[in-house]
């Protein structure tokens, strides 16, 4: 057999998918592992995608994205996000991540160097190694609710860092950054004359307050890339389309990226997205509702063990302090696992800042995060 591309070759799986494989061949476990909403996708978004099958609406669109699917979302960008571009200025991928690395093989080049967050996604990171690019990590630690510590990202910024991406709301921390943050992160990549690769793809699980689009705050910046999905706001992991908004430069490249590895998001899926759009938007209300609640829920009980890091204020998910146990998170998360049927991800998926902590996904039941976070506090008031 020829050989491998070494970077991609010797990476790790994803550190959530791990643990999750073994929930999976655990029977009875409860997951709190994936960040998957447990909603349906609304009924009229699967009508939509219905509908294209059944009239022949199953063939290749322009790789941005059908037009009129651009058009709406140039309504949606301005309504929710404060950002003004034209459709020209807009392309899908598939799904949030393609969407991003669109912009990854548009703008970086092998050995330049990318801000990334830590803890962080941890997609982000994998897909460096077959751009060749160089991860280098901006600390956002627990005793600052997981901010970003603008100093130490300033310092970190060399002669060969060409992006800084930032992630608000964040996963996994459910921080979202206040707008003298994001108003200093955009000055800061001007500064330096860096991207700016904003993902926002919870921007609308808002839990409490409000929050920036870098995008808003510098209408006319050509550096600045922001990336938005369907798969949270509208239940949609498995239609797999997100979108990206940027300079008309940036973004014709970007296509080019996506013209050589997707050709184009399912037009199923764009028509649903439309209809996304279109109709009601009780639904995500509905959704970020039950989340809150949840939040609530597991905030009282982690608050209640001494165990709780930060109130997150978006996406849905939740850290948990777990550093009384003595163990490294991903040991405790196989051990929480094996011993209590409770399946977690270890903060080790997100980096190297969050060894102490696991994150709960608000994506599970009101019970099984009840059940599963009463078991976790137990676990680590036996362990301490
Ligand atoms: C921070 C972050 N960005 C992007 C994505 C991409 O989601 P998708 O590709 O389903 O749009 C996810 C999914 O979990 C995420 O957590």
């Amino acid at each position: 057999m020829p050989s491998l591309a070494q970077l991609p070759a010797e990476a790790h799986h994803s550190g959530i998918r791990e643990i999750a494989n073994e929930a999976m061949r655990t029977p009875g476990a409860i997951r709190l592992d994936v960040g998957q909403p447990n909603f349906p996708t609304p009924k009229h978004i699967g009508d939509a995608g219905k509908r294209a099958i059944d009239e022949n609406m199953t063939f290749y669109t322009h790789t941005q994205g059908l037009i009129s699917l651009r058009e709406k979302l140039v309504a949606k960008l301005e309504r929710v996000n404060g950002i003004r571009v034209t459709p020209d200025r807009i392309a899908c991928g598939p799904g949030g991540v393609g969407a991003i690395a669109a912009v990854f093989g548009a703008a970086l080049e092998r050995g330049d160097e990318v801000l990334l967050p830590d803890p962080g996604w941890p997609n982000t990171r994998l897909m460096l190694t077959w751009v060749g690019a160089r991860g280098v990590f901006y600390p956002c630690a627990a005793a600052d609710g997981f901010q970003p510590d603008l100093d130490t990202l300033a310092r970190l910024i060399t002669p060969r860092t060409k992006l800084l991406l930032i992630n608000s709301p964040n996963n996994p921390t459910g921080a979202v950054y206040p707008a003298e943050t994001i108003a200093r992160l955009v000055e800061l990549a001007q500064r330096h004359n860096l991207w700016l690769l904003s993902d926002e793809c919870y921007d609308q699980i808002i839990l409490d307050g409000s929050w920036t689009s870098p995008a808003s705050l510098a209408p006319d910046d050509p550096r600045i890339a922001s990336v938005f999905t369907f798969s949270k706001s509208y239940s949609m992991t498995g239609w797999r389309i997100g979108y990206v908004a940027g300079s008309a430069e940036l973004i014709d490249t970007a296509t080019k990226v996506l013209e050589s590895n997707s050709s184009c998001v399912s037009t199923i899926s764009q028509v649903a997205a439309e209809a996304a759009l279109d109709g009601p938007q009780d639904c995500v209300g509905e959704m970020v509702a039950a989340y809150r609640h949840r939040r609530d829920v597991v905030v009282d009980i982690l608050r209640e063990a001494d165990m709780l890091v930060n109130e997150p204020t978006g996406a849905f998910y939740c850290m948990a302090d777990i550093s009384r146990s003595h163990l490294h998170a991903r040991d405790f998360a196989f051990r929480l696992l094996r011993e209590k049927g409770v399946s977690v991800a270890p903060g080790s998926a997100f980096g190297e800042v969050a060894l102490g902590a696991v994150r709960i996904s608000l994506a599970s039941s009101d019970t099984d995060l009840r059940e599963g976070v009463g078991r976790l506090a137990e676990f680590v008031q036996q362990l301490a």
